[in-house]
């Protein structure tokens, strides 16, 4: 295999083979391609002359871009097939943001309903070819169910840590329904992340987390995909476009990391001749990344998390340091925004006919925001990445339309009527709506 893991702390340096997730000096790991070979066998003709390919790999919105995430046996690969999801453009939701050329990339139609599909078929690929038996994740409740999906159909034990009474149902059913054993930690997210971290290294587990690197090389094909698409969108004998902004909601940051890993490796091989700015967007109460942001990363801050948004409800990332440098390549920024405009945001999408959830409106939110204040420009070119499906969380949906959510009022409430089963009733109910 042409790759190693490289510490990006130390610089040390570990075979592939080798069951780790971290450097012998704590530091976090990347898969390290051999740019300079990859240079002679990658264009984008390769990637294109691949789409609308039905069989696998390359069916696989990841394995499309196989050279770019692991080179790694056809036969060996535990695919859904994931990825292959749709750009969206909403002139009500762009008017609402108030820039002319927005486009929402759909990461919620991933198989399991999260983009955490496309980590998760490289990181249990991996697992089988390191002989593992077991994997195991702590999570806000999306990983836990890819892991418990993938997992199932690599043939392998998938173990989840969820902090209890804090993930959404949709969630936490899929973990039960695809047979995952599921532990429900007394604690936050961090607390079962810090504990799935002592297991994994006591018992012979591996840790499919995003802390793992293998995790991330999937998850950059979210960047591969979406300028590609934009591009082939525009002229399909041009291809490959890249916007001015690209913002995402950021928890544990892996995302962040994988994008950022993306872009860089697509301009040092020549796939794109400039680089978009990464806007990472958090929650209020859940926005350790973003102080440490304001303090120009001088300092890593940690909080404690809460936010109606319970998938990025993290105040200790893992992938910190990885996600600074992330922002370092693309001259990215991080925001803030608050439950009311994260559900305020949800609304406006989901009545768009597009539907997320509460995270991933939270970079819409985030969006809005940065053009209010004047850092996006109307005339830029922008793509919000929506990270899991509106079906994740109906709960939170229901309460804001119930006025319900605690704290909360919401702009766009659709309360819906009790009637008597008469057409009167139906008439008066419907009065000014015909
Ligand atoms: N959006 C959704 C829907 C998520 O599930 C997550 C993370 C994020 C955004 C943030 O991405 O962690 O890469 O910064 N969910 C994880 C989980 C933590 O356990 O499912 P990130």
């Amino acid at each position: 295999m042409d790759f190693k893991l490289r510490c990006i702390d130390c610089g040390a340096e570990y075979p592939p083979q080798e069951i780790r997730c971290t450097c012998d000096c704590g530091g976090l790991l990347d898969v390290e391609h051999d740019l300079d070979s990859l240079r002679e066998q990658v264009s984008r003709e390769l990637f294109d002359g691949r789409l609308g390919d039905l069989a696998l790999p390359y069916a696989s919105g990841v394995w499309r871009y196989r050279e770019l995430i692991l080179p790694v046996a056809e036969g060996a690969i535990v695919s859904r097939p994931e990825g292959n999801t749709n750009l969206y453009c909403s002139p009500s939701l762009s008017n609402w943001l108030g820039v002319d050329d927005l486009c929402l990339k759909h990461e919620g139609e991933n198989p399991t309903g999260s983009f955490k599909d496309r980590g998760m078929t490289v990181g249990v690929t991996q697992a089988k070819f390191l002989g593992c038996q077991a994997v195991a994740c702590a999570s806000t409740g999306n990983t836990s169910a890819s892991l418990a999906a993938y997992a199932a159909m690599g043939g392998l034990l998938a173990i989840v840590f969820v902090p209890q009474g804090q993930i959404a149902f949709g969630k936490l059913s899929q973990a039960l329904a695809y047979g995952a054993r599921t532990l429900q930690v007394r604690g936050d997210f961090d607390a079962a992340m810090e504990l799935v971290r002592q297991v994994c290294d006591e018992l012979g587990i591996y840790l499919l987390n995003s802390l793992n690197p293998f995790r991330l090389e999937g998850q950059k094909s979210i960047i591969f995909e979406a300028l590609q698409q934009l591009g082939l969108a525009l002229s399909p004998s041009k291809g490959w476009e890249v916007p001015d902004w690209i913002v995402l909601p950021a928890g544990n940051l892996g995302n962040t990391s994988a994008f950022g890993k993306a872009l860089y490796e697509l301009k040092e091989l020549g796939l794109i001749s400039r680089m978009p700015r990464l806007a990472a967007v958090q929650a209020q109460g859940a926005n350790p990344f973003y102080r440490s942001f304001l303090g120009g990363f001088q300092q890593r801050e940690r909080v404690e998390a809460h936010t109606v948004a319970t998938a990025i409800r993290i105040g200790d990332p893992v992938s910190y340091p990885r996600a600074v440098r992330a922002l370092r390549w693309t001259d990215g920024l991080v925001t803030e925004v608050t439950d009311q405009q994260i559900m305020d945001a949800k609304a406006r999408v989901d009545a768009a006919g597009i539907g997320c959830e509460p995270a991933s409106a939270a970079a819409v939110a985030g969006a809005k925001k940065l053009v209010e204040a004047g850092v996006i420009g109307r005339e830029d070119k922008v793509l919000v990445v929506l990270t899991g499906h509106l079906l994740k969380d109906p709960q939170a949906t229901v309460d804001y339309h119930l006025e319900k959510l605690a704290g909360l009022t919401p702009a766009y409430a659709n309360r819906p009527v009790a009637i008597e089963p008469t057409l009167e009733a139906v008439q008066e109910a419907l009065e000014g709506s015909l």
